[in-house]
């Protein structure tokens, strides 16, 4: 149900709806709240015009066009906010954690993806109570997915 957290910080959880995180209510669906699946292209679509022109996080993009990799982190966060659930459909258990292991996410770096992340969030224009909500996320698990000095 949640990350292995290898031995850094508490687990994430795997949406946002897990017991705990005060998603619970019924009918209370954070992703339709905050506007859908614009929304959350929109965020996307801000933060990798940015990491494109970033000379720390860019080179450590496997593949030549980013669209992919955009498309993952879009169905992933559409996911763990209470939409579609394509990205389980797709690629299984997030593990995240796991997944970056291969690239070096250093504190340099984790501060570089939450800068690119803060103007994404910042050009949604959303209402403070849902842009807290959505940045604290963000920046927790940014934080956790820090694996090298
Ligand atoms: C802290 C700094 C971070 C760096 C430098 C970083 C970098 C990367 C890189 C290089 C990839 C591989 C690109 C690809 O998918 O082809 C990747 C994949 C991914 N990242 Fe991050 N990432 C960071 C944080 C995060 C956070 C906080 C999240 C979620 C909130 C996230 C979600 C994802 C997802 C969903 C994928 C695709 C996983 C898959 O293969 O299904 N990343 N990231």
């Amino acid at each position: 149900m949640t990350e292995t957290p290898h031995g850094q910080g508490p687990a994430l959880p795997l949406t946002a709806s897990t017991p705990g995180t005060g998603f619970t209510q019924p009918g209370y669906n954070f992703y339709e709240v905050v506007g859908g699946h614009d929304t959350f292209v929109k965020l996307v679509d801000v933060f990798y015009d940015g990491v494109a022109d970033d000379p720390l996080m860019r080179p450590m993009y496997p593949e030549e066009d980013l669209g992919p990799a955009k498309e993952r982190l879009l169905l992933f966060l559409e996911q763990y906010w209470g939409g579609p659930r394509t990205y389980g459909e797709q690629r299984g258990h997030p593990r995240l954690r796991m997944r970056h292991m291969p690239f070096q996410v250093s504190p340099a770096a984790r501060d570089a993806w939450l800068r690119h992340m803060r103007t994404a969030v910042d050009a949604l224009e959303l209402p403070p109570l849902q842009e807290q909500t959505l940045w604290d996320y963000l920046d927790r698990a940014a934080h956790s997915m820090v694996n090298s000095a």
